[in-house]
């Protein structure tokens, strides 16, 4: 959601904080803004609108110092203006705060302050926390701090500067991410993602709910609400610059599509043992032995994770005889159901940050469930908090839509389904061999797709004119079949939907017209499950709907059916989710650059929403 950095170091500290800004944008980029400390002077820059325009109105206005803090914003409470863009302060204008998150308890808090004379100027909940802390403010500017911080209900991550102690950065968290980058003793980058420190040190150190740290000149310390003081080890983050730049693609998108074969087989590496017939997923260890022997599997997740999580269902079902059920994140959190201890809970992020998906995994810790982790940003919340689990290794995600983190989740998801295939014997060793033959080869079937982008995007030029569009898949394609529309809507503005083909005719079927194309997801010939598609397909004809057919290699049949073919290789029925999402992932980039949108930062969106 919202991005913060801070530094305080030897140098100035303005580049710093709009290249940690810059980095920081893809989380939320409604309006930004600045504050340092000079000697023991606070000043301020704040705008509507994106890092480019606070830069220059930089130019004008020249800020110094070596200490500040710096927020891009995505509006939660109050208008999208330069009132409401951080840093929010207290009333002299001497301590400026940033904030990630939200402060539930803020309308009492804001009465109460009232009423001790505080001045309120704008609509936002983070504004009560500068002033609660001057309200406690009797020279020790960590314990008002801790004072405050105990009233607050809600999540906060905040960074905060006070011109009466000028030699200070104080950053705290509970609930959404902090990161604090070490580059030498002395001078620190803090920031609510990784992604904005990297670019000066790898050495980090990660903060935990309920955590307070006190940067200074001389040195660090963290601490915990009641003053508890906590050693906290330095972590090494492993991603390189070149690997969040976007490497000559146009957007991060089209090159996180484009590495969908090197990141899928960084999910595989070390995992799928053909010669042993065997799969490897060392960090869920000996748990992967009681997973084994569970009743049932729950999977919670948002957003495309979930359309991962629901092709896990069918996996876990089909091939591993494991009844399984996916929860949406958000409906999970406030279910009244108690956590079943003969139940495997999953939970699947990239960012590891989702706030509704953590949540769920913490009732679930509550009810004392154990929860695996299928996670992509190593040391995020999630990860962290998993009682194990498997990492994705798809490198850092940029683009807001999610592409490369859905197929290795799925990689991911098909690993575990034949681990635990084995162990439970669902299937005979010779079936379990060539299905991961099959998955070996999904990289190199994925490149082949990626050669054709050309055919997609003259199928996006032909098609990008349309308002609506309807998707279709049935088993394991029903997700992708969501997964498809969702890639449309939130990039390029288009009314989709995703149904499984067959409910097409429980309502669906009224819309079609010459104006509503219709996405067939029709490979997998030699499933029982294909000729019902086709009907499908000729239902729509019949109504005189427009049909792009995603179709098996070779298929010659289907072109008489419908108006556009893209094929894709032939795989394992299982495996078709990996290749069918590719060109749908191409058809909703190419439409969105077509209709002029901003693919990587589509409007209203956030890449990681840790907020409720
Ligand atoms: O980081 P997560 O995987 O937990 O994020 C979940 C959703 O917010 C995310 O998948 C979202 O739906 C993407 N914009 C989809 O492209």
């Amino acid at each position: 959601m919202c991005g913060i950095i801070g530094y305080i170091g030897p140098k100035n500290a303005i580049p710093i904080l709009l290249n940690g800004l810059n980095r920081l944008e893809y989380r939320g980029y409604d309006s930004v803004g600045v504050s340092l400390i000079n000697q023991d002077e606070l000043s301020y820059l704040k705008t509507k609108g994106r890092v480019a325009a606070l830069e220059e109105q930089l130019k004008e206005k020249r800020l110094q110092g070596n200490l500040g803090i710096g927020h891009s914003r995505w509006a939660t409470h109050g208008q999208p203006n330069e009132i409401n863009a951080h840093p929010q302060f207290d009333c002299q204008k001497e301590l400026a705060l940033v904030h990630n998150g939200i402060i539930e308890n803020y309308t009492s808090l804001k009465k109460w302050l009232k009423q001790h004379g505080h001045r309120f100027c704008s609509d936002t909940d983070t504004e009560v926390l500068p002033h609660l802390i001057r309200e406690y403010y009797q020279g020790d500017l960590l314990l008002a701090v801790q004072q405050a911080l105990h009233l607050v209900e809600g999540a906060y991550g905040i960074a905060l500067v006070f011109s009466k102690e000028p030699d200070k950065l104080i950053v705290a968290r509970y609930g959404s991410p902090l990161v604090i980058g070490v580059v030498a003793r002395g001078e620190y980058i803090v920031a609510s993602d990784p992604t904005a420190i990297i670019d000066y040190t790898k050495q980090v150190i990660y903060l935990d709910d309920g955590e307070i740290a006190v940067l200074t000149r001389q040195g660090m310390k963290i601490v915990t609400l009641d003053n508890v003081r906590i050693d906290k080890k330095i972590q090494v983050v492993k991603w390189n610059l070149e690997e969040i730049a976007k490497s000559g693609f146009p957007h991060f998108m089209l090159k996180e599509i484009f590495e969908q074969p090197k990141t899928i087989t960084n999910s595989l590496r070390g995992r799928l043992l053909v010669k042993e017939k065997d799969i490897s997923l060392g960090g869920l260890g000996d748990w992967l032995d009681r997973i084994a022997k569970v009743k049932r599997v729950v999977i919670a997740a948002c957003g495309t994770s979930w359309h991962a999580g629901l092709v896990g269902e069918y996996l876990f079902e089909n091939i591993a005889n494991l009844p399984t059920e996916v929860e949406y994140g958000s409906e999970f959190r406030y279910k009244q159901i108690s956590i079943d201890p003969s139940v495997a809970y999953f939970v699947i992020s990239q960012s590891g940050e989702t706030a509704d998906t953590l949540q769920s995994l913490r009732k679930i810790k509550q009810g004392k469930g154990n929860v695996f982790g299928i996670v992509n940003t190593v040391g995020s919340t999630i990860a962290r908090e998993t009682t194990a689990g498997v990492y994705l290794h798809a490198g850092p995600e940029i683009g807001v839509a999610s592409t490369k983190s859905f197929t290795s989740q799925v990689t991911v998801l098909a690993l575990l389904t034949l681990a635990l295939a084995r162990r439970r014997k669902t299937i005979p060793l010779k079936e379990l061999e060539s299905r991961m033959i099959a998955l070996q080869k999904i990289p190199q079937q994925v490149a082949s797709i990626l050669k054709q982008h050309k055919k997609i995007k003259a199928l996006a030029k032909k098609y990008c004119r349309y308002n609506n569009f309807l998707y279709l898949g049935r088993g394991y394609n029903f997700p992708v079949a969501l997964e498809g529309a969702l890639k449309l809507k939130e990039i390029s503005y288009i009314h989709a939907e995703g149904y499984p083909a067959a409910e097409m005719k429980h309502g669906p079927i009224s819309l079609i017209d010459r104006q509503m194309p219709v996405v067939v997801l029709a490979t997998d010939t030699e499933d029982v499950i294909y000729q019902k598609v086709i009907n499908n397909i000729e239902e729509i004809k019949a109504r005189q709907g427009r049909i792009i057919a995603i179709a098996t290699e070779g298929n010659k049949q289907i072109t008489k059916l419908v108006d556009e073919v893209f094929y894709i290789p032939k795989t394992n029925g299982y495996l078709t989710p990996l290749l069918n999402v590719i060109p749908l992932q191409l058809l909703s980039y190419y439409i969105a650059v077509q209709r002029g949108c901003d693919v990587d930062k589509p409007r209203n969106l956030a890449k990681s929403v840790t907020v409720e």
